[in-house]
């Protein structure tokens, strides 16, 4: 696997976050799961219209491969006030860009309903300190689609830099789409983390 994966000094954990509760993907969430992602503005991007039923299955069944296979992964991500499913972030492996592997993405996906609340950063926030502190890792990447403004603006909230927009060929499930490659390391983030620590006000 290290092919695809930079090695990892511990697998990822569950994290419970201010707002949100994050944790690794199961076979029992697939009805909760079939209902965000049926909705077209999810899948919007990259391929233009919602999921069926079978596909969210065919997701999830790949989702718990990935945790299986390398430790980490996406987690499904809850709203903590009411425990409701609002989609998932996390980790992953952008197989889709093999140019860049080894390689570790951070991403994120989520119900419309639970968009314009911060959740994205929120979680992706939690995922970038864990990839950094217990996995060990050097860099984290993230690839939102290029005509995609609300993804971008989440890579560019974490602090993350625009190394390049790409094209990504086409496969059997989407046309060819142009990502942009954004990148952050860990001295960065923890630079950025530690200012952050720095502006909160005094309780
Ligand atoms: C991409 C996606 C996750 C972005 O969601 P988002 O809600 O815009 O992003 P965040 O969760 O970081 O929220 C930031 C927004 O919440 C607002 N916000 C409100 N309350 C907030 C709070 N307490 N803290 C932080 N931000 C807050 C911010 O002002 C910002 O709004 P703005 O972009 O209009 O300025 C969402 O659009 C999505 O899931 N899309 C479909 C899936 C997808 O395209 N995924 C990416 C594939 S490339």
């Amino acid at each position: 696997m290290s092919e695809l994966c930079p090695p990892i000094a511990a697998p990822l954990c569950d994290v419970t976050t201010e707002r949100l509760i994050l944790s690794r993907f199961d076979r029992d969430v697939l009805d909760e799961l079939a209902v965000v992602f049926e909705n077209r503005e999810v899948w919007q991007f990259p391929y233009g219209k919602g999921m069926s039923r079978d596909e969210t299955a065919r997701f999830l069944d790949a989702q718990i491969q990935h945790w299986e296979d390398f430790g980490f992964g996406c987690w499904m991500a809850r709203t903590r006030n009411d425990e409701f499913l609002i989609g998932y972030l996390g980790l992953s492996i952008p197989t889709f860009l093999p140019e860049i592997l080894p390689a570790v993405e951070v991403g994120w996906r989520l119900a419309p309903t639970a968009w314009g609340n911060g959740y994205a950063t929120e979680g992706a926030t939690a995922a970038l300190d864990a990839a950094f502190g217990s996995l060990g890792l050097d860099s984290v990447c993230s690839l939102p689609q290029s005509d995609n403004p609300r993804s971008e603006r989440v890579a560019e909230r974490l602090g993350m830099r625009l190394i390049r927009r790409v094209t990504v060929p086409p496969d059997e499930r989407r046309g060819e789409v142009v990502v942009s490659h954004f990148e952050i390391k860990r001295d960065q983030w923890i630079a950025r983390r530690a200012s952050e620590d720095r502006r909160e006000p005094r309780r």
